[in-house]
């Protein structure tokens, strides 16, 4: 079993006081902090690129787990690179060329993520497992934080896990995590788990501190 790994995403936290959000984050005890690229293109919302994460990056020595929900994206993964991401995440339904993705990410020296949206069946990457680190799971639809889970997911989760048996990939799970759903996520083969509104409700240290204890326990 990988071990389980929690990670806020900065998404949910308050931008105007990004660094301090940062170091809070890590403090109250995230593994790897999410950031959720958007592109109003691929999602309908944009949130923030590779000079805000340059900015974040000397606030936490924690992984700084990028999920690129943008398309293309071929032409910005050097940026993201370069600003300090250690994961590099791009959705299977981004583009034609998956494979030249992955493979690109690898040749920055990054660790490789592969993320399938909710109505994407789990074969789809099933010819680049071994291109790929993570595998991250859609439990709503990308976008937007605060959405519900979708259980029909956790049978992808499950089919996932049996996939990649034997192999070295950490599977994410990012959507309406939350304490609650939080064991039967990890019961299906979840190991990393995503929580945006999850970890940040409450808006102050301490309640990240107790939100993401709370998850880690469940
Ligand atoms: C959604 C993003 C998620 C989001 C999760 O498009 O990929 O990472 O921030 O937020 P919550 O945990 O609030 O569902
Ligand atoms: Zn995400």
């Amino acid at each position: 079993l990988r071990p389980l790994i929690i990670a806020p995403s900065i998404l949910a936290s308050d931008y105007a006081r990004l660094g301090e959000e940062v170091r809070a984050a890590d403090t109250a005890g995230a593994d790897w902090l999410h950031l959720d690229v958007m592109d109003g293109h691929f999602v309908p919302n944009i949130s923030y690129g590779p000079d805000v994460i340059k900015a974040m990056r000397p606030h936490s020595n924690k992984i700084f787990d990028a999920h690129l929900m943008i398309a293309p994206c071929d032409p910005y993964l050097e940026a993201f690179a370069k600003a300090g991401c250690d994961h590099i995440t791009v959705h299977a339904e981004a583009g034609p060329h998956l494979h030249r993705s992955l493979q690109a990410i690898r040749a920055l020296g990054k660790k490789a993520g592969v993320a399938l949206n909710p109505a994407t069946p789990a074969n789809a990457i099933e010819y680049v497992l071994d291109l790929v680190d993570i595998v991250l799971v859609m439990s709503v639809n990308p976008g937007f934080g605060g959405q519900s889970f979708i259980p029909t997911v956790l049978e992808k989760i499950t089919t996932i896990r049996a996939m990649c048996a034997g192999r070295p990939i950490d599977i994410t799970v990012d959507g309406g995590v939350t304490a609650d759903n939080a064991a039967q996520i990890a019961a299906a083969g979840g190991n990393a788990l995503v929580a945006g509104s999850a970890v940040f409700k409450g808006g102050t240290f301490e309640h990240y501190k107790a939100n993401i204890a709370a998850i880690r326990n469940a």
